[in-house]
Parts: C-alpha cells; sequence; structure tokens
C-alpha cells in the first residue's frame, strides 16, 4: 500500500459514494486507508481552524475534525450517514435515544487512531476529545453537509433545536 495521499483519498470518497451501495463502500474504504494512521498524520497538513472543509458536492462531505480538550460538542444528528475515522487522539462518542422530555444515554465509544466508525442519518451523538489530547480526524457524509438542516437536542429534555452556530455556542459545554 502506498502512503496515504489526501487527494487519491478524496477521490476514491466521492467515486464510493456514486457507487451501488455508497454506505458500506464509504466504510470500506475508509477502514482500508485508515489500517496505517500514521501515514495520514504525516500526510495531512497543519490546519488551523477545528474544521475543515476537504470537499463537498450533493453526494458526499469530507472533512477534517480536529476536537480540542475540554469541548464537548452537544448532541445533535447529521440527517445523513456519517462515517468516522480518527488518525490521532481520540474521540469519545456518546450517543443517545430522545424519549418524551428527555435526552437518554444509551452508549459511548472511544474511536482511537485507526478506528472507523458509521453513525446513522437519525443517530445521535455528542463528541469530546479523550484523555486530554487534540483527537483530529475525517469525516465522510453522504450528502452536502452545509446544505441539510440538522438538529440540535437539548442534553437534558431533548428538545430539538435548529444546528445553527448560535445554538451550536449557547449548548456546547466548556470543561473547567
Ligand atoms: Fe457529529
Amino acid at each position: 500500500m502506498p502512503d496515504f495521499d489526501l487527494e487519491s483519498f478524496v477521490l476514491e470518497m466521492r467515486a464510493a459514494a456514486r457507487a451501488d451501495e455508497p454506505i458500506k463502500k464509504v466504510r470500506d474504504a475508509m477502514t482500508r486507508a485508515f489500517r496505517d494512521p500514521a501515514a495520514i498524520r504525516a500526510a495531512m497538513p497543519e490546519y488551523e481552524n477545528d474544521d475543515e472543509i476537504l470537499f463537498e458536492d450533493d453526494s458526499v462531505s469530507i472533512w477534517f475534525v480536529r476536537f480540542a480538550p475540554g469541548l464537548h460538542v452537544p448532541p445533535h444528528d447529521h440527517q445523513t450517514t456519517a462515517t468516522i475515522g480518527v488518525y490521532a487522539g481520540a474521540e469519545d462518542n456518546h450517543f443517545y435515544l430522545c424519549e418524551p422530555g428527555k435526552l437518554v444515554h444509551k452508549s459511548s465509544r472511544r474511536v482511537g487512531p485507526g478506528e472507523v466508525i458509521a453513525i446513522k442519518p437519525d443517530g445521535i451523538h455528542s463528541v469530546e476529545a479523550a484523555d486530554g489530547k487534540d483527537s483530529c480526524g475525517i469525516h465522510v457524509y453522504l450528502a452536502a453537509l452545509t446544505k441539510i438542516e440538522r438538529s440540535l437536542f437539548d442534553w437534558n429534555s431533548g428538545d430539538v433545536r435548529p444546528y445553527t452556530e448560535e445554538n451550536y455556542d449557547a449548548m456546547k459545554r466548556i470543561a473547567g
């Protein structure tokens, strides 16, 4: 296997997203690419921002995502399949179900270097960096994420709010 090449990876994801069974194809291709997280680490640029859109069209969005210690991203959905691969640090993903009047925590999953998970369109998760270290990953969504109307969920009541920057800032949790 050659070293990781971001341009080739983006092309591979674009092809997978347009193939039959895109969910499986993207997941399989991500799993292959993330077998060597050190190669991804070595190849990825040092982005200044915590989020960087690497590619987006109507079939796929590919993001660089960094979670810094202390920030807990509020519960949200994606309205499309989200496939998440981590190449540095680890993400703690917490999964919830919305029940009448409350948000119920169901499970948590630490996603470390080389691991890939897929979240269904109606899956609700919150995310934070694990072990007090930055986590870096690539997130692939099977739609134009910036055009989708997504939801945030109140930590306690599960009340649904539009996924806007203002609501996100009001709901995010900062440690310390
Ligand atoms: Fe998410």
